[in-house]
């Protein structure tokens, strides 16, 4: 599905000296294959929409902002071959491919609102639809750039009196359209002073282990890596005063759903009197849903999780494999927007970010 694939030595780096997770060039999307990292730097160049719903589904590029973001250029490319094949029609036809990109991942929320951005385009343009998509895909990049770099300025001033920060999953620039959320803070805290960063390894994908501490070694930000399972341990040994992660959705109430084990970590968070930050741009709210009750939580297949020997054999051990899971806003802090941070978020608080 992939017409071409480039094997490099280095990653493309943006202008900010972030890793490029996905770019636009010659009339197609460039995707960081995020599954061989760090052994490989793999980009697969897609110009069909089911090549770009794959890849999402599939997991080479991942991460809420960077999965919309692709869901967006998949727009422009499903465009272009529906008008190819009936100008008239394009904005009917174009609907398939919508819904096969929405159904590619169900619980980051900026997927759904990246479609509905583009959608909300069609109504306006005459004559090839692809230029003006093209434009309006490009802008959702650009824009979470800026909304990162910003929420790294709100999020390291709140950060100003940590010295140690611990952070989940990955929710750097692999996993949004540049700098990163979680990671962006951290990038801009650790140039005004943190001193120790831990990650930890992200059970069972392993964003932490493959991701996040390469991101950190090609900014030559020192970090230390835990096991999930040390968390506790880690913060019983006072080195960490905040927990920063990134987010997949947050509802009207504040409750955010993120990888699995970020609940984990808020609870012995909170008994440890460490403190609990989300990252995340507006694009990530979903206003529609009241409470974290009501968000769909992805289930992945066991064998990301059992060791191949049960899948084998005739076994009676079966996996549950969530891969996200919710945390009550009553167990966060702070949740950064690019809109403004929310102390001790709840439904008035978040409604705020809407409101000024
Ligand atoms: O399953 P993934 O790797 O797509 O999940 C991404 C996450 O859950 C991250 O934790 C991240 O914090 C949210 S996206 C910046």
């Amino acid at each position: 599905m992939a017409p071409g694939t480039l094997h490099m030595n280095k990653p493309v780096i943006d202008m900010e000296g972030s890793v490029r997770a996905l770019y636009w060039s010659d009339d197609r999307l460039s995707v960081l294959d995020q599954r061989v990292l760090p052994d490989q730097i793999c980009y697969e160049v897609f110009d069909t929409v089911e090549g770009v719903a794959e890849a999402i589904r599939s997991m080479r590029v991942r991460g809420a902002p960077a999965i919309g973001i692709a869901a967006a250029f998949g727009v422009v490319l499903a465009a272009r071959q529906r008008y190819r094949e009936n100008p008239q029609e394009w904005r009917l036809a174009i609907m398939d491919d919508i819904r096969c990109l929405a159904e590619s991942r169900p619980t980051a929320v900026n997927l759904f609102w990246a479609l509905g951005e583009m959608q909300g385009c069609f109504d306006g343009i005459t004559g090839d639809p692809e230029p003006a998509l093209l434009k309006h895909a490009t802008a959702i990049h650009e824009q979470d750039v800026q909304a990162n770099l910003r929420m790294g300025e709100l999020g390291s001033a709140v950060l100003s009196d940590a010295s140690g920060v611990l952070t989940h999953c990955n929710a750097g620039a692999l996993a949004t359209g540049g700098y990163g959320t979680a990671l962006g803070v951290i990038r801009s805290g650790y140039r005004k002073g943190i001193e120790h960063v831990f990650a930890t390894e992200t059970r069972p994908w392993n964003q932490g282990a493959r991701l996040t501490v390469w991101e950190f070694h090609q900014d030559r930000i020192p970090v230390t890596m835990v096991a999930d399972s040390a968390a506790a341990s880690l913060m019983a040994t006072g080195q960490v005063q905040w927990v920063v992660v990134g987010a997949d959705r947050i509802t009207a109430n504040g409750d955010v759903a993120n990888k699995i084990g970020t609940y984990s970590l808020a609870v012995l968070a909170r008994h440890h009197g460490v403190r609990f930050m989300v990252v995340a741009p507006t694009s990530t709210i979903d206003r529609e849903l009241e409470s974290g009750r009501d968000i769909v939580i992805e289930e992945r297949e066991q064998s990301e999780l059992l060791p191949q020997y049960y899948l084998d054999n005739d076994s009676c051990v079966e996996a549950w494999n969530p891969v996200f899971d919710t945390t009550p806003a009553n167990l966060i802090d702070a949740i950064v927007t690019e809109k403004g941070v929310v102390h001790d978020p709840d439904q008035e608080g978040m409604q705020r970010l809407f409101d000024a």
